[in-house]
């Protein structure tokens, strides 16, 4: 790598011969002091004046964008973005320098740089005006993140895989209820099909077979929504964002829920914040996954206590904050236990794999929410998880 282009930006001189010659000293002294300051810095510094010309650019920042000092002074800055970002460069700072009003000046944010073999990488850039320079001179600080959001992206796509997994291993458990659920309205179309033969056979019951063959309608809708539900609940897919209606969330998720056969055994009692409705900007697949986790611990523990009700709970906390809890009655928590419920793999069921709350820990926080626990009375437990919400208008 080439070193930096010396920087000269103490210039002043004055007109005594000796003072001259000593002042150009200290002068060239403070110039090399500041030139090695520049170089060992490890971000990468960059220079520009009005019209967006490279001055300065520092030893990290020709590392960084793989050029030489000289190959980019004199330049515009645009060359080190990719096309989207150099559009509108010109503009910001024409917008700033007429208006005074700050884009990206002053403060700090994540843009995209273009190297000189034309590969583009994720930096942090954060601009400041140089206050007090004999022309318009603005510094532009670079940090290259792309290891950050290699890790960012590693880890996002890890919790994907867990949270796929850990919905897969929901489905396995849940396939007995799931056989249940089909069962119903197949045998259901079966007996209105012979019904239907039947009545043809008998003759003039056209009523009556019209009747019976709505009703066969209406069972296999029920049975392809089943479907539908577990086959949106259980897909591979990329965590997404959309606009969520919590309350109709979690009426879903009930219904999804009652694939489970012991869920029978116990009252469900849903209770929706009325009248402000809950809006999320949310993975809707994800927190159906958690607040089913949450679920299927209450009712797995409340498995000997049949007829025991389990409450959900959706309520604000403030008007920005939305609560949901999932209330049993079951047997609740030892202290041991309690300690270790968000660790992977700690489970006390037989066929738990104890993933179901780190999964759901997991994904609450990359919402942006919170996820707690704490005894119900007389006995059971309460789980909560808290999120970011608006109210539907
Ligand atoms: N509502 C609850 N009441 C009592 N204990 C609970 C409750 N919820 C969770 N636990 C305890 O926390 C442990 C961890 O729960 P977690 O959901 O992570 O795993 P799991 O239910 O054991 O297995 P799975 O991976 O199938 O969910 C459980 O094994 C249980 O001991
Ligand atoms: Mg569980």
């Amino acid at each position: 790598m080439l070193p930096a282009e010396k920087y000269n930006p103490v210039t002043k001189e004055t007109n005594q011969p000796e003072m001259r010659s000593n002042s150009k000293r200290t002068i060239q002294d403070a110039n090399e002091t500041l030139n090695a300051l520049l170089d060992a810095a490890v971000d990468g510094l960059v220079v520009i004046d009005e019209k967006g010309r490279v001055e300065l650019f520092n030893s990290a920042a020709q590392k960084m964008f793989m050029y030489s000092s000289k190959e980019v002074l004199g330049n515009n800055i645009k060359m080190l973005m990719p096309a989207s970002f150099s559009r509108e460069h010109d503009g910001y700072l024409a917008a700033y320098l007429s208006s005074g009003q700050a884009k990206i000046i002053g403060r700090g944010r994540k843009v995209r740089g273009k190297k000189s073999d034309g590969e583009e990488f994720p930096i942090f850039l954060s601009v400041g005006e140089v206050k007090g320079a004999s022309h318009k001179q603005f510094v532009g600080i670079i940090r290259d993140i792309s290891e950050q959001e290699r890790d960012r992206i590693e880890a996002q796509e890890s919790r994907e895989r867990l949270s796929h997994a850990s919905r897969l291993s929901s489905m396995g458990e849940l396939a007995a209820g799931i056989a249940h659920e089909m069962n119903q309205p197949l045998s259901a179309i079966s007996s209105y099909a012979q019904a239907s033969k039947r009545l043809l056979l008998a003759g003039n019951n056209e009523a009556r077979v019209i009747d019976a063959l709505d009703k066969i309608c209406d069972q296999a809708i029920r049975a392809s929504e089943v479907i539908k539900r577990l086959r949106t609940f259980v897909k591979e897919r990329v965590a997404q964002r959309d606009v969520v209606d919590l309350n109709a969330l979690i009426i879903e998720t009930v219904n999804l829920a009652k694939v489970d056969t012991r869920l029978l055994d116990h009252q469900v009692n849903v209770e929706l914040s009325q009248p402000s409705q809950p809006q999320l900007l949310a993975d809707p697949v994800q927190i159906q996954q958690v607040l089913l986790n949450l679920i299927r611990n209450g009712i797995d523990a409340m498995e000997h206590i049949k007829g025991a009700p389990l409450r959900i709970q959706c309520k604000w906390l403030s008007n920005e904050t939305i609560e949901v809890s999932v209330i049993d009655c079951g047997h609740g928590m030892d202290e041991e236990v309690s300690q270790s419920v968000f660790t992977p793999f700690k489970t006390t069921k037989e066929s738990g794999m104890g993933m179901g709350l780190p999964v759901s820990q997991s994904i609450i926080h990359a919402h942006g929410g919170r996820i707690y626990f704490g005894p119900n009375q007389p006995s059971g437990c309460i789980f909560s998880f808290s999120l970011p919400a608006t109210i539907i208008s």
